[in-house]
């Protein structure tokens, strides 16, 4: 017992291991060679981009030996996508933070979850702490009789509080990740929006004009619909009835940006953007944040808010939204206009409404906070933690580890 309490403490101090160099996980990764397979299946899934589009949070990677069996199921990209979110966890654990659960467990929320795949209460990770100082890590819906936790190996690398890379020993074996992904164009999008709160607007959209099929043959080059709720369209219902069908499809169009924008990048990518019903300068809308809450706004007055993510996975986005967003182009001004705003990022997308690929428009650039940026206190203990390493750190690892053993004993 003492032994393994020993061990643990050994484990703890060889974890306070390596600070991660910049915010990329695929040169991180680069660096060690053992883990290339993963490396190179994150590029493949593009889940390496929204990872290093994030703070706080922490990768669980796997040996390109401990790959082998799931490599081995011939899983298809989308699919593979779902295997691996469900190893990024949404939360910093970093080998020190996993350690003090000291015989307790606690649940991480994970990109699979997070990506409105996982069914139900799927796409959790339970984390727990076993006698002698073992680390364990499950899908939190996989039967604890007869499943084999993956265990901690070790820390990778750290940079508390945003990024965490930890190597556990298995892949984490979910039935529900591993079911086969519908290609993203098989998807049906009138019926996961009806599903979830948005019904009256799926209709519509079926039964207007060639409303759903330009959504759903726009889906492969990427797109980003914002869907107002059932209680929002009832509303508008009598406006909407007024309409012409040229004016019905285009408030319909407004909806959807011809791009796939995740929470994040809409966070990180204000300003005007084009719409479905874009011809030249005209049915456009402003992305904005406030913190964490993203709001879309209208030339003619409307702000609407993003409340729930229905489906999140390249290149499909599909937002929830508390109001309906009307165009300048058939509404009338509602509000005036608050106090002119800085001018926003133009994001160019030429296109005509509904017909023929898109260009994806250029992406306003996103501040890439680099190692020099963090906060003074963080810095100072991060430096702590530099000088702990540097040249005399075993020496002063020995001490503590005597120190604490002669305390044990
Ligand atoms: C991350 O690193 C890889 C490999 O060095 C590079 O190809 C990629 O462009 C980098 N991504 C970012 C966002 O810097
Ligand atoms: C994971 O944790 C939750 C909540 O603590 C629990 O209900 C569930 O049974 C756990 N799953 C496993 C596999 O241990
Ligand atoms: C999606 O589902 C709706 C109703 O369930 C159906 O009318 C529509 O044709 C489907 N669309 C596609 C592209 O399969
Ligand atoms: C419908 O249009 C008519 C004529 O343009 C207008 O008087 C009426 O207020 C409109 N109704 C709604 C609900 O917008
Ligand atoms: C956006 O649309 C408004 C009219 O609704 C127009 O006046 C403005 O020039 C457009 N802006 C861009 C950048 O296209
Ligand atoms: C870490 O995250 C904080 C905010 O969460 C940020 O201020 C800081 O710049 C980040 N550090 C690095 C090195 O990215």
């Amino acid at each position: 017992m003492r032994l393994l309490s020993v061990f643990t403490i050994l484990l703890l101090l060889s974890s306070c291991a390596t600070l991660c160099r910049g915010f990329n996980i695929t040169k991180i990764l680069a660096e060690h060679s053992e883990f290339s397979t993963f490396n190179h299946y994150l590029s493949a899934t593009h889940l390496a981009n929204e990872i290093n589009r994030r703070r706080t949070i922490t990768v669980l990677v796997v040996s390109n030996g401990g790959m082998g069996p799931l490599l081995s199921r011939g899983l298809s990209l989308p699919t593979m996508r779902h295997v691996l979110s469900l190893h990024v966890l949404v939360d910093y654990f970093g080998a020190r933070k996993l350690h003090q659960l000291s015989g307790d467990s606690t649940q991480a929320s994970t990109f699979f979850q997070a990506s409105g795949n996982a069914p139900g209460t799927s796409g959790f990770v339970n984390i727990s702490m076993h006698k002698g100082g073992v680390v364990s890590f499950a899908p939190s819906d996989s039967d604890s009789d007869t499943y084999t936790p993956a265990s901690f190996v070790k820390s990778i690398c750290e940079e508390p509080y945003n990024i965490s890379v930890i190597q556990i020993s298995t892949i984490l074996d979910s039935p529900v990740a591993e079911a086969p992904a519908e290609a993203p164009s098989a998807v049906n999008i009138t019926e996961l929006m009806a599903a979830k709160g948005c019904k009256t607007f799926a209709d519509l959209l079926l039964s207007t004009g060639d409303a759903a099929k330009t959504f759903q043959d726009d889906i492969d080059g990427g797109l980003t619909v914002f869907c107002p709720l059932d209680q929002a369209m009832d509303d508008f219902l009598p406006k909407f009835k007024n309409l012409t069908d040229a004016g019905k499809l285009n408030v319909l169009l407004y909806h959807a940006i011809p791009v796939y924008y995740s929470m994040q990048m809409l966070r990180s990518n204000n300003g005007v953007m084009n719409t479905l019903a874009t011809e030249k300068k005209n049915y456009n809308l402003t992305v904005q944040n406030d913190g964490e809450v993203v709001t879309i706004k209208t030339p003619a007055g409307v702000v609407a808010k993003i409340v729930g993510t229905i489906k999140d996975d390249d290149p499909l986005a599909l937002y929830t939204i508390d109001k309906v967003l009307e165009p300048r182009e058939l509404f009338k001004k509602e509000v005036p206009p608050p106090a002119p705003a800085p001018a926003p990022v133009v994001a160019e997308a030429p296109k005509k409404a509904g017909k023929g690929k898109k260009h994806v428009p250029a992406q306003a650039p996103e501040p890439a906070p680099g190692p020099d940026q963090e906060p003074a206190d963080q810095k100072a203990a991060d430096e702590n933690r530099a000088v702990m390493m540097g040249a005399g750190s075993l020496a002063m690892m020995t001490a503590v580890v005597g120190m604490l053993v002669s305390l044990m004993f």
